[in-house]
């Protein structure tokens, strides 16, 4: 991965969780321009670039990928774009859709036109496995239909139709991938893995959804940062790739595996509410992407075990946004939300 094989990268979103890390991951591979364009919501923070922002080769820009002034300044001279911006919380999404839908179909919409305008050479659009919907059993190709089913999948989904719709009526050469669970350092802790970290670093519970047996599968931030490159240099336009790690499993594992690394008692699982319209499993079938070079590097289980010693070390980076961010949030929304009385 040395090779510069772009000279300039607009990379959105990429003061948030995968997008920092793709920023560091495209320096280190060589690239000599690295624009940053980033709204900085509640989940973005420079914080997250803490490394790079003095690097003369990155440029960031404060702004909305809905915002067609601040895409076409960002998007100047760049020969290739991707697009991690988005809403992508899914509690989120089922209580507030509406901004799910702006940024994540809205923007994307907003950056495809672009790219057409100034001939970009690759567009890589990063969505999610959950735009399949939940898989009861085996493993989906990317040739399944997607049956979205919460307002986020839903939004993701979209945004995809908008990205092949610009492949096949004009031709940008469009590149999709999607990814499962992803997990590691820098991750906001409003999701299950930071969450349940640092909630059993400050003495809280870990809030377990439903009967816990919900299945995902975990990918750790660098082994899909690694994927999304890969599917850049090496895929084929207007396909799209699924990133899988070969990782499954239901959430009281992973709850059960911190409780053990962190030194916890059992009883800090407890058992709330489920999520509405909670999907099952995702499970997905990545031949396509292996055929191009890559697989995972990372078990869960030394991917965990990093992750945790990064919470553990970083409560100067979690503890003012997650207090911050959960005060305003589980305060407006969650009011009645069995389990959820306890949080801060
Ligand atoms: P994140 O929430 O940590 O970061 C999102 C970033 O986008 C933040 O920096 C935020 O400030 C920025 N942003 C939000 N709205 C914006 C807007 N309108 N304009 C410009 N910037 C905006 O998300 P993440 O977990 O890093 O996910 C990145 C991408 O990967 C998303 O597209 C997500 O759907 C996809 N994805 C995530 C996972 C996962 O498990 N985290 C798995 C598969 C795919
Ligand atoms: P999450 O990190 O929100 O990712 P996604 O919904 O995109 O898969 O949740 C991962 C799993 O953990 C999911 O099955 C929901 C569950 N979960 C809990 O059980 N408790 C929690 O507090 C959260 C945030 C998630």
């Amino acid at each position: 991965m040395s090779d510069a094989v772009f000279r300039r990268i607009l990379i959105t979103g990429g003061a948030g969780f995968i997008g920092s890390h793709f920023v560091r991951l495209a320096l280190a591979a060589g690239i000599p321009s690295v624009v940053v364009l980033d709204k900085l919501t509640y989940a973005g923070s420079l914080l997250n670039l803490e490394e790079v922002l003095d690097d003369p080769r990155v440029r960031f820009l404060e702004g909305d990928i809905a915002d067609p002034a601040a895409v076409a300044e960002a998007m100047a001279g760049c020969d290739a774009v991707v697009n991690f911006a988005a809403e992508t919380h899914v509690d989120r999404s089922l209580l507030e859709p509406a901004a799910f839908i702006r940024t994540n179909v809205w923007g994307t919409m907003v950056l495809l036109e672009q790219a057409l305008r100034l001939g970009v050479g690759r567009f890589l659009h990063v969505s999610t496995d959950e735009v399949y919907g939940e898989v009861l059993s085996g493993s989906v190709s990317e040739d399944e239909p997607l049956r979205p089913r919460n307002p986020y999948a839903a939004s993701k989904a979209a945004a995809e139709h908008f990205v092949f719709a610009y492949w096949t009526s004009y031709g940008l050469p469009v590149l999709v991938t999607r990814g499962c669970n992803t997990y590691g350092p820098y991750q906001h802790p409003e999701k299950f893995i930071p969450l349940a970290i640092t909630n059993l670093l400050t003495g809280r519970p870990i809030p377990l959804y439903g009967d816990g047996l919900h299945e995902r599968d975990w990918l750790y931030v660098e082994d899909h940062c690694r994927a999304i490159w890969t599917v850049l240099v090496r895929g084929e336009p207007g396909q799209a790739y699924n990133i899988g790690a070969g990782q499954h499993r239901p959430n009281i594992a992973v709850a059960r595996a911190l409780v053990r690394l962190l030194g916890a008692d059992p009883s800090a699982i407890v058992h709330v509410a489920d999520r509405p319209g909670h999907d099952r499993r995702y499970a997905v079938d990545w031949s396509r992407l292996r055929a191009l070079g890559w697989r995972p590097m990372v078990d869960f289980e030394d991917g965990l075990a990093r992750t945790v010693a990064w919470y553990r070390a970083r409560t100067d980076w979690w503890s003012a946004r997650r207090d911050a961010a959960f005060a305003a949030y589980y305060a407006r929304n969650y009011q009645g939300r069995e389990g959820y009385r306890n949080q801060p």
